[in-house]
């Protein structure tokens, strides 16, 4: 039976590198998981007086997450952190109050950066968010991928180990969206 994942990338960059890992994580799945990424590049700066408004693009956003089996955060850090835009698209579906999308939802998590920690605060971070939201979060493998763009030749996952890391990973993700 078809499982629905829907994508974060938290990254608004053309060449982003977590888009990357993405796309290869995403093409490591079975078919019937379906993938549906959550544009969050365009969305209004959550602001809680739009509770009582129809914002379209906060409905679509909403209705994605709270439709989806399950959701994939591909993220990188910024400035120790989870990036603006992701926690954003996090705001926005988790109000109005009592209406969050995170709601025991399943939630799994990688992060990527060219540094040495692997975007780890942003993951730890989002986690902690996640957290408080009540979503269930993907606890193990926990995947933060340090010294990114090494794996990566001409916009692909080009290292074998890295892939045969990424296949374990998106096997987990089955299992862990099909509980
Ligand atoms: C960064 N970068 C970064 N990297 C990191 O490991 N820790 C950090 O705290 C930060 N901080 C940070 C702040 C801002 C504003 C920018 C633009 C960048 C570098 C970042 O990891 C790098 O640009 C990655 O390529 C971002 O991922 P995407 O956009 O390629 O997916």
């Amino acid at each position: 039976q078809t499982i629905n994942l829907a994508l974060i990338i938290g990254s608004l960059r053309k060449a982003s590198i977590n888009r990357v890992f993405a796309e290869y994580i995403t093409s490591q799945l079975p078919e019937h998981v379906k993938i549906e990424e959550v544009a969050i590049a365009d969305l209004p700066l959550y602001n809680q007086d739009y509770d009582n408004q129809t914002i379209e693009s906060y409905d679509q956003v909403r209705k994605q997450i709270k439709q989806a089996d399950a959701v994939l955060i591909v993220t990188p850090e910024h400035n120790r952190t989870l990036p603006a835009a992701l926690k954003n698209v996090i705001d926005i579906a988790s109000r109005p109050h009592g209406e969050s999308a995170w709601a025991n939802k399943k939630v799994a998590l990688v992060t990527a950066s060219p540094g040495s920690y692997g975007a780890r605060d942003s993951g730890l971070d989002v986690r902690k968010v996640m957290q408080s939201l009540a979503s269930q979060v993907m606890i193990a493998p926990e995947i933060y991928l340090s010294r990114a763009t090494e794996s990566l030749d001409d916009g692909q996952v080009s290292s074998e180990r890295t892939q045969k890391y990424l296949n374990k990973f998106a096997n987990e993700l089955v299992d862990f969206i099909g509980e």
